[in-house]
């Protein structure tokens, strides 16, 4: 496995002498039986779906996020969702167990199959578990584990890596399924989740708006699914609320028309969603402005204008330019292109985009508006709530019937559409 490089000094020894060894023995790759993964539904649907399907027996997550985002709550409440059907361990780290139980009892949830440890060291949790063999198991946080056996402090990076790969190798030979929580820390990738992402099967973030009360749970990497599945909470009084259909929770509310807003349609996973994008414009005092972006690529900003300088023939220079995507979400695909330089060019131009217009569509080197895949479901998206008129790319306006209510306006051209808008 990946990731166990570094304990290989000790296990070589076992190696040396290349006497051969009659217990290591290939087998042809035809004999092996092909065993399906096994899968438990969580409970939690917006979990599962992440997940690809729900829960895999020896499979090892890695649950990351910003200190307080909810990842205590989550897995709280999937542990509890999971009461009864399997036998669940919720070890922490970081609050005592009087503080977790009170949580759960706030949140009201069925905790009568939840075994709870507090403890951070390593050699003791490895006993607990060994002799309670729990199906799913809970290591909040991955940073507050430490190992004896190493002289590195808590929450140095071996500290971290090396406790997780032991958990990896725990769950691989007793099939327990095991969620690893991480803070993302400040200072970016150090001792964070970051290091362990290659070494467990499946990653999610758990990402939100500080001011919103959504949460998005994603997999940035997913050995037993796709990976760009969302998971929509929103976080109540009451612990994390599901949000079956999530579609146009990611608009600000604003009554009156702002320039700089634009509303897109994004495809994330298997739905789509309605999403603001924000820009704001103005006059930069620095030799090189600022292009700063939340939700999106750096790089892609960067393209995007100068597409917008060469064929729409407005500059930027000596102007700094910021983007964000509403509701912490991450723009991963192309499709968002053309919104990213309409918010730009409306904030520009300070002249706002009527809120009951969405726009879509990639834009190549040239200038051209390029097609987005599963327009027509896009543009049925925006209809059903409420948009009159959609920007498109040419190739996307649906060729025979209409869409009920909106008026489509397909575009060939970053130039037309600056015209539209
Ligand atoms: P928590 O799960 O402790 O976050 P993490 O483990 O990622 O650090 O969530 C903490 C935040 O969630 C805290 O600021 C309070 C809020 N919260 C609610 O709003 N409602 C609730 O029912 C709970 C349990 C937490
Ligand atoms: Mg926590």
């Amino acid at each position: 496995m990946e990731g166990m490089e570094e304990r290989a000094p000790a296990n070589l020894s076992r190696f040396s002498g290349y006497a051969g060894n009659a217990d290591v023995a290939p087998v042809p790759l035809t004999m092996v039986a092909a065993e399906e993964e096994r899968r438990v539904t969580s409970g939690l649907e917006e979990l599962d779906r992440v997940l690809g399907g729900g829960l895999v027996a020896g499979s090892a997550i890695l649950l990351g996020g910003d200190p307080g985002i909810g990842k205590s709550t989550l897995l709280l409440q999937a542990l509890a969702a999971l009461n009864g059907r399997l036998s669940t361990l919720y070890i922490t780290g970081e609050e005592s167990i009087q503080q977790v139980s009170l949580r759960a009892r706030r949140l009201q949830l069925r905790c009568e199959g939840v075994q709870i440890l507090a403890e951070t060291s390593l050699e003791r949790m490895l006993e607990v578990v060994t002799t309670h063999r729990p199906e799913v198991l809970v290591i909040d946080s991955i940073q507050t584990v430490f190992s004896g056996l190493l002289q590195s402090a808590p929450g140095s990076v071996a500290q971290v890596r090396e406790c997780a790969a032991q958990w990896v190798r725990y769950a691989k030979q007793t099939a327990t399924t095991i969620f690893l929580v991480g803070h993302v820390t400040k200072e970016g990738a150090l001792a964070g989740p970051r290091v362990l992402e290659h070494m467990v099967d499946t990653v999610l973030y758990f990402e939100g708006d500080p001011d919103s009360r959504y949460r998005v749970i994603r997999a940035f990497k997913n050995r037993f699914g796709t990976v760009n599945e969302l998971g929509v909470f929103a976080m109540t009084e009451t612990g994390l609320r599901e949000v079956r259909n999530p579609s146009a929770i990611f608009l600000s509310r604003y009554d009156e028309n702002m320039p700089g807003s634009v509303v897109m349609v994004m495809r994330e996973g298997s739905r789509p969603l309605l999403v603001e994008v924000q820009a704001l414009v103005d006059d930069s005092q620095l030799a090189a402005p600022r292009r700063v972006v939340v939700g999106m690529e750096n790089n892609r900003l960067a393209m995007l204008l100068a597409i917008l300088h060469r064929h729409g023939g407005v500059a930027m220079t000596q102007r700094d330019v910021f983007v964000n995507l509403v509701g912490g979400l991450r723009l991963t695909e192309t499709a968002g292109d053309l919104a990213v330089l309409s918010a730009v060019f409306s904030s520009y131009r300070d002249r706002p985009i009527p809120r009951e217009w969405v726009v879509f569509g990639e834009l190549g080197l040239t200038g051209e508006v390029r097609p987005v895949q599963n327009g027509e479901e896009r543009l049925k998206e925006a209809a059903k709530h409420g948009f009159k008129r959609a920007i498109v790319p040419h190739k996307n306006a649906p060729k025979s019937s209409s869409i009920k209510d909106l008026e489509i306006v397909p575009v060939k051209t970053l130039k037309q559409a600056l015209e539209e808008l």
